[in-house]
């Protein structure tokens, strides 16, 4: 449901009096009770919510889900369903959010395959993890996030099914916990946020972040928008690469950002989807994280090796939150498994013996780190040559001065290019080229081969009437 300001209203929880997150200097996650405490709520839930049962006579006959009507095509995966049906050979497909060679081939990465053929020779069993995951995964997960130095005792961490699933974690959580907050996002997001969040019971609340006149980052009226979020609020981050417009803020942006979260103990989430693959460096891709930590804040963070590792179909993350000390951090823990255990149980095991094989080897870990460069090198490639050839055609970008500067100043795997959704529509309808509405190229999808056609056909539509 959208409320007045276009920001996503859920029904109220009828849990109001649930414990909340404790403002103040030291306040963490002071109300979490035991886990037998919770039992005994969610039993008395269970019962509210059981619905009415009818006596056999008065059933109807007919079929059974006949209310029940088509849901719309999802944004994002709508794409490649269009591009799939469209039968002209020299078809591009820019809108799937998932890596590709220049040859436009889905990639496994080497060190993947080692891990692999490694598991294979241990002849692992097949066994269930526990609800929190395989513990050698998700130590190596927290490493990798809050850096080597970190105090791991005091954060409390599960195996997710992969970003998706650490983001459903923190709103269920949030949900419990933080019953009246609502989660504060940039304005576009990656889509699904909203989705994850209004499914659990969260409020999700918009706040500008993209200047479309300039392509860009509106920092004026973020900033503006997060000085007004209340005190101990929830506040999203994307760690690097935003997803959809590949605009981050900079570092004496981030810099001013985290010392408003620390003054206002606002809670930082920071979805971190693609470190490592946005500039290259996975230590880079967390500096905003790092900042932040050390600015005195205490950080949420979902985990994801769908783009980094390529494990896209085996959902693999990881979701942690920084506590207070070591039994916050247990606390913490054991409510996050109450939330996994009615929904999943347990996560899925392969994904997590990949990712922990390649992680736990110093040689598999840095063919790794070289490997994700690669992929990264390869969109800055082609981030350079697509400007290039819109520039060599003399093509006009949407910003005020026409230039398309922010193809290359934009970072990760899209490109938010300023186009508008007729252009878009006409390029999918006249030149079989596919994206998502809002203009959001995928630049995994841009090859060597294609980069060209695409700036023809971008050529086209531009110039055609509004
Ligand atoms: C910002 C952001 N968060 C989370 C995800 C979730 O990805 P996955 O669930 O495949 O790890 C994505 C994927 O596109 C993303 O872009």
């Amino acid at each position: 449901m959208l409320g007045s300001e276009g920001e996503v209203v859920f029904a109220p929880s009828t849990s109001d009096s649930r414990p909340r997150r404790v403002g103040g200097q030291v306040g963490g996650w002071r109300g979490v009770r035991s886990v037998a405490m919770i039992l005994a709520t969610s039993r008395r839930m269970r019962a509210f919510a059981r619905p009415a049962v009818r006596s056999i006579a008065s059933v109807a006959e007919g079929p059974r889900w006949e209310g029940v009507t088509m849901a719309p095509a999802d944004p994002i995966l709508g794409v490649t369903d269009a591009w799939r049906k469209d039968t002209n050979p020299n078809k591009i497909n820019l809108g799937v959010g998932a890596y590709r060679d220049d040859n436009g081939e889905p990639v496994v990465l080497k060190c993947v395959r080692k891990a692999e053929y490694k598991i294979k020779m241990m002849k692992h069993n097949m066994e269930y993890l526990g609800i929190a995951g395989l513990p050698s995964f998700i130590n190596n997960s927290l490493k990798l996030a809050y850096g080597p130095d970190e105090d791991l005792s005091k954060i409390a961490a599960v195996q997710s099914l992969s970003g998706t699933g650490s983001c459903r974690l923190m709103a269920d959580f949030m949900h419990r916990y933080a019953p009246n907050e609502p989660m504060h996002v940039p304005t576009p997001t990656w889509s699904n946020h909203f989705n994850i969040f209004a499914d659990a019971g969260v409020t999700v609340k918009k706040m500008p972040y993209y200047d479309a006149t300039n392509i860009g980052l509106d920092m004026k009226n973020y900033y503006k928008a997060l000085t007004s979020i209340p005190e101990n609020g929830f506040v999203m981050f994307h760690a690097c690469a935003h997803n959809p417009t590949g605009v981050d803020p900079n570092k004496r942006q981030w810099k001013k950002i985290s010392e408003l979260c620390k003054e206002r103990n606002l809670f930082p989430f920071f979805d971190m989807a693609y470190q490592g693959f946005a500039s290259g460096d996975c230590e880079k891709d967390r500096a905003a994280i790092a900042m932040f930590i050390a600015d005195g804040n205490k950080v949420g963070i979902s985990q994801s090796y769908a783009k980094n590792m390529g494990l896209y179909g085996q959902r693999v993350g990881c979701f942690s939150i920084m506590c207070e000390d070591a039994d916050e951090k247990k606390r913490v823990e054991s409510q996050i498994k109450m939330i996994a255990r009615p929904m999943y149980s347990n996560p899925p095991l392969a994904g997590a013996l990949i990712v922990d094989t390649v992680l736990s080897d110093e040689k598999l870990a840095a063919q790794w780190h070289r490997e994700v460069r690669g992929m990264a090198v390869r969109i800055k490639k082609m981030r350079k040559l697509l400007r290039a050839e819109l520039e060599k055609r003399g093509v006009a970008s949407t910003r005020p001065n026409g230039d398309w500067q922010h193809v290359t100043s934009q970072i990760g795997m899209f490109c938010y290019s300023g186009m508008t959704a007729k252009h878009v529509q006409s390029l999918a309808k006249n030149h079989s080229i596919y994206m998502t509405e809002n203009g959001r190229i995928s630049m995994a999808g841009v090859t060597s081969n294609n980069v060209e056609r695409l700036a023809d056909a971008m050529k086209v539509v531009m110039a055609e009437k509004p």
